[in-house]
């Protein structure tokens, strides 16, 4: 076939693909994301290039066996959890995140447990050498006889050597260094990682493999970011976190497996990540004791209560615009609350510049920590540090109501765990946690009451 080749242009961050250049995406709205691609204009679609050779039958729904059998561990408590209970045979699942996030190391030490409970794992790697992946093996222990490398970044190779070796579990690491020969474009761009995730899928599918893709967060666009996958993939993951900070969010955005609000905590220590099974503990560690504006608040992460400091500074404006600035949580929320604090509570905060953090770098927007949030800005406000004992959840309205929020037993049993002594919860929640002792409980109607309950 000799077709004319057709130039497209794709935008790496979303994978919008229009005729022409444009300055920003419609698709996504990010600026100078578009790059020129050539695709051939009668491209071989991939995934009927059938290598199996068997035809597909139909087969009878209660004939298939059930999930249970077909998960399996990764002998990490926190990936199994994001995962949706254990990792799906036959499913690609796709991490991405920054680089240097911690995603190779994640997935190495996946790979030695899957290998130690005697499945046979390989691990594809484009980026680093063979040995620089034993140095990396060697600093978080034992490895298996039965975990095996590759160095390689051709497609057409690569799926040789898996149709031949019939791993279990392989990873690929990253989708932007595989390349195709059947693709003009260089590799990282959006047609290249496309069909690479096309051709694995299929493997996954037609082999069983259970199929990890690292893929790598860019900021310059330079290269196809992971969310053009997002679509094609059966799981999504997002390995989040600052670099220099300790502490690592393993979060799922899609799961055709299961629930996607889970989250798992880990923390990279010399010798690779190690999980964290109490987060809230983790996330306290730090607090400062009798401090101004800092409260602890609560927030469900899936099935988990999470408990989370967050603080407020508040100080004087310099400038007309007074400066409004949030950390891990939702800025136009903190500017709602204090719309509210003004007009319902008399707590005028126009002539401030307000700085409000959630620590330990986690992302919170469940409305359940608006409550924190106000107590923090009240607190550094007033200049007066809350009790050290105390925790604080619940929906603020417009009206300067407190609404219920979803498993509030679940969150104050959380807070009595980690020896909190009083809590302040909504009022329509208080019947939900009418059965809990041991803690102070403090139903509050309005923000108000809560706000002289707090600091009292
Ligand atoms: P890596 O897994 O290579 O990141 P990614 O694959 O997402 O690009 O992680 C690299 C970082 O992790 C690097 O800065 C070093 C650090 N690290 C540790 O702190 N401890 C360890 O045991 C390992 C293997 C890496
Ligand atoms: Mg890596």
């Amino acid at each position: 076939m000799t077709s004319k080749a057709k130039t497209v242009f794709f935008c790496q961050e979303c994978g919008y693909e229009s005729a022409k250049w444009m300055g920003q995406c419609p698709g996504c709205r990010s600026w100078n994301s578009f790059v020129e691609e050539k695709i051939p204009a009668a491209k071989k679609k991939s995934g009927t290039s059938g290598h199996s050779g068997e035809r597909a039958k139909p087969v009878r729904l209660r004939d298939i066996s059930p999930e249970e059998e077909l998960r399996q561990s990764c002998g990490i408590g926190e990936l199994d959890r994001v995962l949706g209970g254990g990792l799906v045979k036959g499913s690609l699942v796709l991490i991405g995140g920054d680089p240097g996030i911690g995603k190779s190391t994640l997935l190495l030490q996946t790979c030695r447990n899957i290998a130690a409970a005697g499945r046979k794992v390989l691990y594809i790697s484009g980026e680093e050498s063979l040995q620089q992946i034993r140095m990396r093996a060697a600093r978080i222990g034992e490895v298996s006889d039965s975990l095996y490398l590759l160095s390689e970044t051709n497609l057409t190779s690569i799926r040789g050597i898996i149709e031949n070796e019939k791993p279990d579990v392989c990873i690929i690491d990253s989708i932007q260094t595989m390349y195709s020969e059947e693709i003009s474009s260089a590799p990282g761009s959006v047609s290249q990682v496309r069909e690479a995730t096309g051709i694995l899928m299929q493997l996954a599918k037609t082999l069983s493999i259970s199929i990890f893709i690292v893929g790598h967060v860019t900021k310059d666009g330079s290269v196809a970011g992971p969310r053009v996958l997002e679509h094609m993939v059966d799981t999504v993951l997002y390995f989040e976190g600052e670099r220099q900070e300790a502490y690592r969010i393993l979060r799922a955005v899609k799961n055709r497996f299961g629930s996607t609000n889970e989250i798992g905590v880990f923390e990279m220590r010399g010798d690779g990540l190690m999980e964290v099974p109490n987060p809230s503990e983790f996330m306290l560690s730090g607090k400062p004791q009798g401090a101004s504006g800092s409260v602890v608040s609560c927030s469900m992460e899936g099935t988990r209560p999470v408990l989370l400091e967050i603080q407020a500074l508040v100080v004087r404006s310099n400038f007309g615009i007074p400066r409004r600035t949030c950390a891990g949580t939702d800025f136009n929320r903190v500017n709602l609350l204090t719309a509210v604090m003004e007009r319902r509570c008399g707590v005028n905060l126009s002539a401030h510049d307000l700085y409000v953090n959630i620590a330990g770098g986690i992302k919170m927007t469940e409305p359940a920590v608006d409550l924190g949030i106000v107590i923090a800005l009240f607190s550094a406000f007033r200049d007066t540090p809350i009790s050290d004992s105390l925790l604080a959840f619940g929906e603020v309205g417009l009206s300067g109501e407190l609404r219920a929020v979803p498993q509030a037993e679940q969150r104050v049993l959380e807070a009595k765990k980690l020896g909190f002594e009083k809590v302040i919860i909504p009022m329509a929640n208080a019947k939900a946690v009418a059965e809990v002792r041991g803690i102070k409980v403090v139903p509050c109607a309005t923000l108000r009451d809560a706000l002289r309950e707090a600091t009292e």
